[in-house]
């Protein structure tokens, strides 16, 4: 709406700032988050881990101001959450719900590209050609015109990533981005974060799917029990096997096969198949001859 500009974001905040947040779901009286630090940079790909329950997606409503925290703050680019309307927000934050279902409500999936940027002020022009270029990179050429409940649930799945998308947030949350995706739009996502990544956008990713996570973040934030447990990069973390078993979280297999069988050169334990056959490679040259 016209009269809600959001207050402007500040170049030299973090993207995302949160400071002793507690957060108590009324329904219940169920403690969710309790003392909750946490500073991410411009320009950072963390990823969120933790078992079911664990707060994870509590967490990531308080970054765009779907939940206000009990007590404590959330300030996204320099903007406190508590003074701002989900709507606001939007112009800062991009959220990307774990269920499609809670997020489409649009009659086709063109109409449901269209809103987010719609909603922000962008003008028709831009819209279609946001709107284009997001069709071409997700593959969704074919069902432009289908309602999003119509459409398989990994399609679905990207029609609600590529909503967001389409309004070029400087910072985006994923719930669980590849759950119940296949191989095609598997490697969508990971293509998506790539360039993510080289535009520069701060990308929040939870999700259980730790081969992704090795793949494209940089950071991994480990919650448990309604708090943050770990804050290391993804190799610490995930060659970490007490942090991993307390969490009843499985590394990713790659890195299992390394800590299980490997010395690993140089003190790196293998996070992708790419460094695993490196590993072994490399065991299995020839030493060079010392001699005669
Ligand atoms: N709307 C709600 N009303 C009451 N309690 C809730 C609500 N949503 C979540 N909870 C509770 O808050 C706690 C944290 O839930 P949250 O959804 O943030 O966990 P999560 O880490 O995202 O879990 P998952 O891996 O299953 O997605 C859990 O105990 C959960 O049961
Ligand atoms: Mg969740």
């Amino acid at each position: 709406m016209a009269d809600e500009h959001p207050i402007a974001a500040d170049a030299d905040a973090p993207a995302i700032l949160v400071e002793q947040a507690h957060y108590t779901y009324a329904n219940g009286n169920v403690v969710a988050l309790s003392g909750v630090d946490l500073r991410v940079e411009k320009g950072e790909i963390i990823g969120i881990i933790g078992q079911n329950g664990s707060g994870k997606t509590t967490l990531t409503k308080l970054f765009n101001g779907l939940l206000k925290p009990s007590s404590g703050s959330v300030v996204i680019n320099g903007v406190n959450t508590a003074t701002q309307s989900v709507q606001q927000m939007a112009q800062h934050i991009g959220y990307v719900f774990q269920n499609p279902n809670h997020q489409l409500f649009a009659r086709t999936v063109d109409d449901e590209l269209r809103f987010g940027p719609r909603n922000i002020g962008m003008s028709e022009d831009e819209i279609d050609q946001r709107v284009a270029e997001a069709v071409e990179f997700f593959g969704l050429r074919n069902v432009i015109d289908e309602h999003p409940y119509r459409v398989s649930f990994p399609i679905r799945k990207l029609v609600g990533i590529a909503s967001i998308v389409t309004m070029r947030p400087s910072i985006i949350i994923f719930d669980e981005p590849s759950t119940g995706q296949d191989h095609d739009t598997t490697k969508v996502i990971n293509n998506l974060m790539t360039g993510l990544r080289e535009q520069g956008t701060t990308v929040v990713c939870v999700s259980h799917d730790m081969p992704l996570l090795a793949d494209v973040v940089e950071r991994v934030i480990v919650m448990k029990d309604t708090k943050i447990i770990a804050d290391a990069s993804p190799r610490d973390v995930f060659a970490d096997a007490a942090l991993m078993q307390r969490t009843n979280l499985m590394a990713p297999q790659v890195t299992e096969i390394a800590l299980q069988t490997t010395v690993p050169l140089g003190g790196a334990i293998a996070l992708t198949p790419a460094e695993l056959a490196d590993d072994i490679a490399n065991r299995l040259k020839p030493r060079a001859k010392t001699g005669s």
